[in-house]
């Protein structure tokens, strides 16, 4: 399939500087940790990831793991990436990461260095790429010295396979001693992706203050609560084909009817402000300017299309911010 990149894609996206470093990252970025898995269509992912590229998101995000199987994400962009967005390798921030288990044996699961060194090279082959622009320590391991992880993320970026380093789901003081290690090492630490959204908000409890402190930037992770602050659920049931429907990580049990009341008093602020109850939620992470990116997932490029409608919209005011505070708290009025 030729392409032609849309001509206007700088224009409606934002981007922000990613802690205190050089880099500036899109306010919506893209994560493949569904929807580029074996068994699901290369052409619908193709779609999305033009799209996406078309609409100003210059970031993807992967991990060794993604799939399923493990790999196949990281191999389906690859193709993607041959084919259509060779020539804008320098347009495009390609971040993977490695932490949880890869391949069988003592050296595929954890943060020796054995193993990440290992698993990056293995990611840039699948990627079709000479260096990640990121590469993260995935969660962490409590049976690795973290100086030897650190060591581990600054080789590689001494060594040119990737430009920066980054953490994933370390919580506030793990953070602040990885990044002290980091810098000790003379490669700072860039970023931090943690899991964040109106559903969850543990970074607010300590971990934000040690980024900005820190000069890191943060990365929100499944900032739809993987598809619970859209549209589809609001009713209770469980749409075929939809996440909860495959059941393995998101399911109909998590479908209680506080969490529906929750979620429906959320859609009305959305609707009442013109706007999807998607797009609310990406607006309300961006209300904090210490979130340099919401990295958000879909399965199709209309999903995408709505969720970036969020960028269209002016900021949430003070009085739409303090009913999402009483519907999270549950003391919204009820409809
Ligand atoms: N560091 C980590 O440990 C970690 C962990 C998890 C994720 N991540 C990263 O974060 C990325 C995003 O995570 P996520 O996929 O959980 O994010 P999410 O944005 O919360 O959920 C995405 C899913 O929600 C549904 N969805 C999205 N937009 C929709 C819309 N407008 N209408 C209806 N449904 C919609 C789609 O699922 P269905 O259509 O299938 O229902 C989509 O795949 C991942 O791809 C990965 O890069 C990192």
């Amino acid at each position: 399939m030729t392409y032609t990149a849309n001509k206007n894609r700088y224009e409606s996206m934002k981007y922000r500087r990613t802690g205190r470093s050089g880099l500036l990252l899109p306010e919506i970025s893209l994560g493949f940790w569904h929807n580029f898995g074996g068994g699901d269509s290369r052409e619908s992912g193709r779609a999305t990831v033009l799209a996406a590229f078309d609409a100003g998101i210059t970031h993807f995000d992967f991990a060794n793991n993604y799939g399923p199987p493990p790999g196949a994400a990281e191999r389906s962009f690859g193709v993607i990436f041959r084919e259509n967005l060779l020539a804008h390798r320098d347009e495009i921030v390609i971040a993977t990461k490695a932490g949880y288990e890869m391949w069988e044996g003592p050296y595929g699961n954890g943060g020796s260095k054995k193993y990440l060194v290992a698993s990056l090279d293995a990611s840039l082959k699948r990627l079709g790429i000479d260096y990640a622009d990121i590469f993260y320590h995935h969660r962490p391991d409590p049976d690795t010295p973290l100086e030897e992880t650190m060591d581990a993320l600054a080789g590689v970026v001494r060594a040119g396979k990737a430009l920066y380093a980054g953490i994933s789901n370390y919580p506030a003081a793990l953070s602040a001693k990885a990044i002290a290690l980091l810098r000790a090492r003379g490669v700072p630490c860039l970023i931090h992706q943690a899991k964040y959204s109106m559903l969850d908000r543990w970074t607010e409890r300590g971990l934000l203050d040690v980024l900005e402190t820190e000069g890191v930037g943060c990365i929100c992770f499944s900032p739809l609560a993987q598809g619970l602050l859209t549209g589809k659920y609001l009713d209770g049931a469980v749409p075929s084909g939809s996440r909860a429907s495959r059941g393995d990580t998101l399911n109909a049990a998590q479908l209680t009817p506080r969490l529906l009341e929750t979620l429906n008093a959320l859609n009305r602020i959305a609707r009442e402000g013109g706007r999807t109850l998607s797009a609310l939620a990406i607006q309300w992470i961006l209300r904090d300017k210490r979130n340099t990116s919401v990295l958000l997932g879909a399965s199709s490029a209309a999903q995408l299309a709505e969720n970036l409608s969020a960028l269209s919209h002016p900021p949430l005011s003070e009085a739409e911010l303090e009913r999402i505070e009483d519907a999270l708290s549950g003391t919204a009025p009820r409809a």
